[in-house]
This record gives structure tokens, C-alpha cells and sequence, in this order.
């Protein structure tokens, strides 16, 4: 693939993911807002209105077979699950989400190797700005809510931890789209950094999931919480190993992330078919799940 080819790919493979993701997040901040906050709500709605349009351009553009077949099939940017947790959600919620993105993503095709016309290659860029634009407002938004709850200004329904985790994903899509803008290709040659970035991400899911569970729910609390233990005890080890060392740990991680995407993925199907109880959004059990397919796909290479 020559570097036009692999701007075009990396920029459109990584709106896909992340475009989504961050829609998500104001989604779930609006979600969780009480009424004395509902100009923040609004702020949240607004977010997510422009990031819908940022991946529906993103989907629009990929329509020409561009990306990668191992990233489509991945599961990171559609699941089995995202179309009726989506519509689930709305209902639940009454916050509107965009049929028609998820709709076109399931008829993306991918593996065709193009040469992109300028003006193709043009019409990313822009689309590139305008994500590093609207990823710049997400930030400062969720920056702007920390700070309030962190001093007790301001209640939510989503924990401390989950605005600070969002934040970190968002920012890790900054700093892709910087690195792509200044001519590297966003490919991720610092494994060991990118093993504990998402090392730690699927700890906190783990976390959230116990503690969004119903009480009684005890198997299930019980199974989160070894997962999260898990995770502390690889970020433990990839933290005093040496780069030498870690294959091993990249195998570690891998494997206890294949097995936490199955618990994801019973955990939405569970939700979905209403038969487990819990304050988790069907949409927020879709979203880890996508988010462990990611990881397993960077692990996978
Ligand atoms: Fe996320
Ligand atoms: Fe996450």
C-alpha cells in the first residue's frame, strides 16, 4: 500500500471506530444528566448530533471497499448487537440515534486496493480537521463536567471514573489524528503503550460493569469482578517487565481479552433480551464490546 493509500485507509478505519465511540459518549452523558443540568444535556445532544455527522461522511467515504477486511469484520465497528441496542436505547432514552449510519455499516465492503484521487484524498483531510475540531470540543466538554463533579458542583448518574476513562479514549483519538495529519502513518509501533492503555480501558469496564449490575445479580458481579482483577494483575506485570518480556504479556492480554469479549457478549445479549437486571444501557453493553473487538483486532497483528 503506498502512504496516500494507507492516509486514506488509517483516516477512514479510524473514524469508523472512534467517530462512533465518541457520539456514544455524549449519548451517555446526556443520559445521564438530572433536570438542573439540562443545558449540559442539550451541549451533550449537540455533541453527538455533529459526531453523527462526522461518521456518517466517514461511512459515505468508506463506500468504495478502502478499509480493511480484518478491521470490518473485526466487531469494532458494527456487532450483531449495535442495531437493536440502538433502537433500544432510543426508546429507553428518547435520545434520537441515526438508523441510517448503522444501516449503510452493514453493507460496507472492504479490501479493495484503490489509488485515491486528489480530491478524494482532499475530502479526508477536511474530514480529518473536522474530526480533530469536534474531538477538541468533546474534550473540554468532558473536561468542563470532571472538574464540576471532582468538586462536588454537580451530581450525574455516570460514575467519576467513566467521564475520566471516556476522556482518555478521546484523547487517544486526538492524538491518532494528530499523528495522522503530520504525515505518520497511525499505526501502532508502541505496543507496549498501547497493551496498557487498553489494559487499563478493560479493567474500568469491568468495574462499571460490577457496579452498574443489580445487587442481585451476584454470578455475574462476581465474574466482573475477576476480570478486573485479572487486568490489574497484567497492568502489574507489563509495568516491571521489560519490552524483552512482552510477547508474553501481549499473549496474557489476548487471551483474557478473548474471554472477556464472550462475557461482553452474553452480558449484551443478556441485556438486550432483558434478562439481566442492571442500569447499563443496552447501547453502553454494545459499546465495550466493540471496544474489547478493537483491542483483540491491535493484539491480534
Ligand atoms: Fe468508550
Ligand atoms: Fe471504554
Amino acid at each position: 500500500m503506498n502512504q496516500t493509500c494507507q492516509y486514506v485507509t488509517s483516516s477512514l478505519e479510524l473514524h469508523l471506530f472512534f467517530a462512533r465511540i465518541m457520539k456514544e459518549h455524549a449519548l451517555f452523558l446526556e443520559a445521564g444528566f438530572t433536570p438542573v443540568n439540562a443545558s449540559l444535556a442539550q451541549e451533550a445532544e449537540r455533541l453527538k448530533v455533529e459526531f453523527e455527522a462526522l461518521l456518517l461522511r466517514a461511512v459515505r467515504l468508506a463506500d468504495h471497499g478502502i478499509i480493511r477486511c480484518k478491521v470490518l469484520r473485526s466487531g469494532e465497528i458494527i456487532t450483531e448487537f449495535t442495531a437493536r441496542a440502538e433502537q433500544q436505547t432510543q426508546r429507553l432514552t428518547g435520545i434520537a440515534i441515526s438508523k441510517e449510519i448503522t444501516q449503510l455499516e452493514t453493507a460496507l465492503t472492504c479490501g479493495k486496493d484503490t489509488d485515491p484521487k486528489p480530491e478524494f484524498v482532499r475530502e479526508i483531510r477536511e474530514l480529518n480537521q473536522k474530526a480533530l475540531r469536534l474531538v477538541g470540543s468533546l474534550i473540554r466538554f468532558k473536561e468542563r463536567i470532571i472538574a464540576n463533579v471532582d468538586s462536588c458542583r454537580m451530581f450525574t448518574m455516570n460514575y467519576p471514573l467513566l467521564i475520566k476513562h471516556i476522556l482518555r479514549e478521546a484523547k487517544l483519538y486526538q492524538s491518532y489524528l494528530v499523528q495522522l495529519e503530520s504525515g505518520k502513518p497511525a499505526d501502532d509501533r508502541f505496543m507496549r503503550q498501547t497493551e496498557q492503555f487498553w489494559n487499563r480501558i478493560m479493567m474500568e469496564h469491568a468495574l462499571f460493569i460490577r457496579g452498574l449490575l443489580d445487587p442481585t445479580e451476584e454470578a455475574l458481579i462476581k465474574a466482573s469482578n475477576d476480570f478486573a482483577k485479572d487486568y490489574a494483575k497484567l497492568l502489574e506485570v507489563s509495568s516491571a517487565r521489560n519490552e524483552l518480556a512482552n510477547k508474553n504479556t501481549a499473549e496474557a492480554s489476548l487471551r483474557e481479552t478473548l474471554q472477556f469479549r464472550d462475557f461482553k457478549a452474553a452480558g449484551a445479549k443478556g441485556i438486550l433480551n432483558c434478562e439481566v437486571q442492571s442500569i447499563i444501557l443496552p447501547l453502553l453493553a454494545d459499546h465495550v464490546l466493540r471496544e474489547a473487538n478493537h483491542y483483540i483486532r491491535l493484539l491480534s497483528k
